[in-house]
C-alpha cells in the first residue's frame, strides 16, 4: 500500500475546508466552501447541517483533485470542527429535525441565568469543569427540548440522534442511516456541559439535571482512534480522528508539554495552555478542558481563554461599517497612523467571554474626538485584539502560576503583521508563527495519522514545526501602561452597558 497523505476536514463556523497533508506536515492540496449564517432573531445564530454535509462532500474531491491524487493515496481522515454547535437528526433517514444551533447563539441565556441561581455554578464546575453559559451545548439543547416537546418525545422513542458537528460528519461519512458510526471525541464532549471532566464519560447527574435522554448521545471516544471506515467519496479510508478546532490547533502547534501555549486568531480567538495530565481549576475565568486523548488512553488537559470576537470585528468593519473592502485592508488603513489617537474599541457584540463572562456587556468605542480618523479606528480595532489577548494571558498566568514566555500564534488573522507586532508589544513577549497557519487541520491530520501509524509518535511531529515569523516587543513601558489604563476604562464602560 503506498498511501502517502492524510486528509483532514476543518468544519469551521464560516466554512468547511478539506486539506491534504504530507508526511512533513506540509499542506499539499485543499478545497473550501462557505455555508450560510442564519440570524433569525437578534442573538440567534443557526447553520443548516444538511448544507454543511453537502459542502463536506464537495470539498473532499476538490482537495484530492487539487493535488491530483486519488482516494487510494489517503491513509486516514481526521475531522476537526467548530465546537459546541449541535444538531438533532432522524436515525432512519439522516434528516436534521432542527437547525444547527451555533456556539455564538444566546437564546438559552434565561435558562443559564436560572442555572446560575439554582443549583449554582459549582454544581456544574465540579462535574464538567465549566460553569453554565449559553456558549456550551447543554443549555441550548434544553431550550430546544423545552420549546419543542415533540422532539423530546421522539428522542425518548429512540428516533433521533444528537451530535456536535464532528459527530454529524463522521456519522454521514461512515454510512449515515446505513451503519453510520455515532461518536464524539473527548475534546468536543468536554464543551457540552454534559461530560465529566475526570472520567471522560457522560455524567449521570448532568444528564439527569438537563433531562437529556441518553439514547440520543454519541459514544465518547479518544481524539486519535480509528472509529470506522468511510463510504462514498472516501470509500475504504479509516476515519481516525475527531477533535474540537481549538484543541486541534494546540496539537497542530505541537504543544504536547505542560506549559506550552498557542493562540488561534480566526472569527474569535482562543488561547490554550497544555496543563498535562492534571486538571487545573480556574479562579480567573479560564476554562479547564480536554486537550486530547490518544488511542492508548493517554490524555492531556488544557486551560482555555476564549475571546468571542477577534476577526469577527474586522468583518464588522468591512460589512457593517464599509470602511474596508477586504479583511487585509485593515492593516493598510491602520498603518496610515502611528497610534489609535486615544480611541479604544471593545467588541462585546454578544457579551464578553474570558475572563469577564458577562452576557449583558455590550461593545463600546471610547475616546472619540474629531481628531480620530478611519485609520485611528482601524488601529484601535487591531489593538483591541491585542488587549483582549493580554486580559486572557494575565488571567491564565494567575491560574497557572507561571508567566508566559512566548506565544505561538496561528489562524487567518496572523497574516496581519501589524497585529502580530501589537500583540508582542502589549504582551511584552515574543510572538512566533509557524510555517503552517492551518494548524486546526494539521492537528486533525496528526491525530488521524498517529492512529493508523502513518506517523510513529509525537516526537516526529515536533520536527515538522518550523518558525516562519517572529515579532519582538518594541513598545516603551510608559506607553503600554497608558494604553492599559485606557483599555481598563473602556472595559468598565462595556460591563456597565446593558443590552
Ligand atoms: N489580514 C487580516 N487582518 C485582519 N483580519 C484578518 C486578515 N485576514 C483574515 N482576517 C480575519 O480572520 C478571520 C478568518 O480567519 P480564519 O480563516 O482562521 O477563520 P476561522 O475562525 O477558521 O473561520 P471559522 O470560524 O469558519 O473556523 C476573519 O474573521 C477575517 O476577518
Ligand atoms: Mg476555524
Amino acid at each position: 500500500m503506498t498511501s502517502r497523505y492524510v486528509l483532514s476536514i476543518d468544519q469551521g463556523t464560516t466554512s468547511t475546508r478539506a486539506m491534504v497533508f504530507d508526511r512533513n506536515g506540509r499542506l499539499a492540496g485543499m478545497g473550501q466552501r462557505e455555508h450560510r449564517q442564519i440570524f433569525p432573531r437578534p442573538g440567534w445564530v443557526e447553520h443548516d447541517a444538511a448544507q454543511i454535509w453537502a459542502n463536506t462532500r464537495r470539498v473532499i474531491p476538490q482537495a484530492l483533485a487539487d493535488l491530483g491524487i486519488s482516494v487510494a493515496d489517503v491513509a486516514a481522515v481526521g475531522v476537526a470542527s467548530q465546537r459546541e454547535t449541535f444538531v438533532l437528526w432522524e436515525r432512519d433517514s439522516g434528516r436534521p429535525v432542527c437547525p444547527a444551533i451555533v456556539w455564538q447563539d444566546t437564546r438559552s441565556q434565561l435558562i443559564v441565568d436560572r442555572l446560575l441561581d439554582d443549583p449554582g455554578a459549582d454544581f456544574f464546575r465540579s462535574r464538567a469543569g465549566i460553569p453554565p453559559a449559553a456558549y456550551f451545548t447543554a443549555p441550548r439543547l434544553s431550550w430546544l427540548m423545552e420549546t419543542h416537546p415533540d422532539l423530546r418525545v421522539r428522542a425518548l422513542r429512540g428516533e433521533l440522534l444528537m451530535g456536535t458537528m464532528e459527530t454529524w460528519l463522521i456519522w454521514n461519512l461512515t454510512g449515515g442511516p446505513d451503519g453510520g458510526v455515532h461518536v464524539t471525541d473527548v475534546t468536543n464532549a468536554s464543551r457540552t456541559l454534559l461530560m465529566n471532566l475526570k472520567t471522560l464519560d457522560w455524567d449521570p447527574d448532568l444528564l439527569e439535571f438537563f433531562d437529556v435522554p441518553e439514547a440520543i448521545l454519541p459514544r465518547i471516544v479518544p481524539s486519535s482512534k480509528v472509529v470506522g471506515t468511510a463510504v462514498g467519496g472516501l470509500a475504504g479510508v479509516p476515519v481516525a480522528a475527531a477533535v474540537g478546532d481549538q484543541q486541534g490547533a494546540l496539537f497542530g502547534q505541537t504543544c504536547f508539554d505542560a506549559g506550552e501555549v498557542k493562540c488561534t486568531y480566526g472569527t474569535g480567538a482562543f488561547l490554550l495552555m497544555n496543563t498535562g495530565a492534571d486538571i487545573v481549576t480556574s479562579t480567573h475565568g479560564m476554562l479547564p478542558t480536554v486537550a486530547y486523548q490518544l488511542a492508548d488512553g493517554s490524555k492531556a488537559y488544557a486551560l482555555e481563554g476564549s475571546i468571542a470576537v477577534a476577526g469577527g470585528l474586522v468583518q464588522w468593519v468591512r460589512d457593517g461599517l464599509g470602511l474596508i473592502e477586504s479583511a487585509p485592508q485593515i492593516e493598510t488603513l491602520a498603518r496610515t497612523v502611528d497610534d489609535s489617537g486615544g480611541c479604544v474599541v471593545v467588541p462585546a457584540f454578544t457579551g464578553l467571554f474570558s475572563p469577564y463572562w458577562s452576557s449583558s456587556a455590550r461593545g463600546v468605542i471610547s475616546g472619540l474626538t474629531s481628531f480620530v480618523t478611519a485609520g485611528h479606528l482601524a488601529r484601535a480595532v487591531l489593538e483591541s485584539c491585542a488587549w483582549q489577548t493580554n486580559d486572557v494571558v494575565e488571567a491564565m498566568a494567575a491560574d497557572a502560576g507561571v508567566p508566559l514566555k512566548s506565544l505561538r500564534v496561528d489562524g487567518g488573522m496572523t497574516s496581519n503583521h501589524l497585529l502580530m507586532q501589537l500583540v508582542a508589544d502589549v504582551l511584552d513577549v515574543s510572538v512566533v508563527r509557524p510555517t503552517s497557519s492551518e494548524t486546526v487541520s494539521l492537528g486533525a491530520a496528526y491525530l488521524a495519522g498517529l492512529a493508523v501509524g502513518y506517523w510513529p509518535d509525537v516526537h516526529v511531529l515536533r520536527r515538522n514545526w518550523h518558525r516562519a515569523g517572529q515579532w519582538d516587543p518594541q513598545l516603551r513601558s510608559e506607553l503600554r501602561e497608558q494604553q492599559r489604563a485606557a483599555w481598563r476604562a473602556a472595559i468598565v464602560r462595556t460591563l456597565d452597558v446593558r443590552g
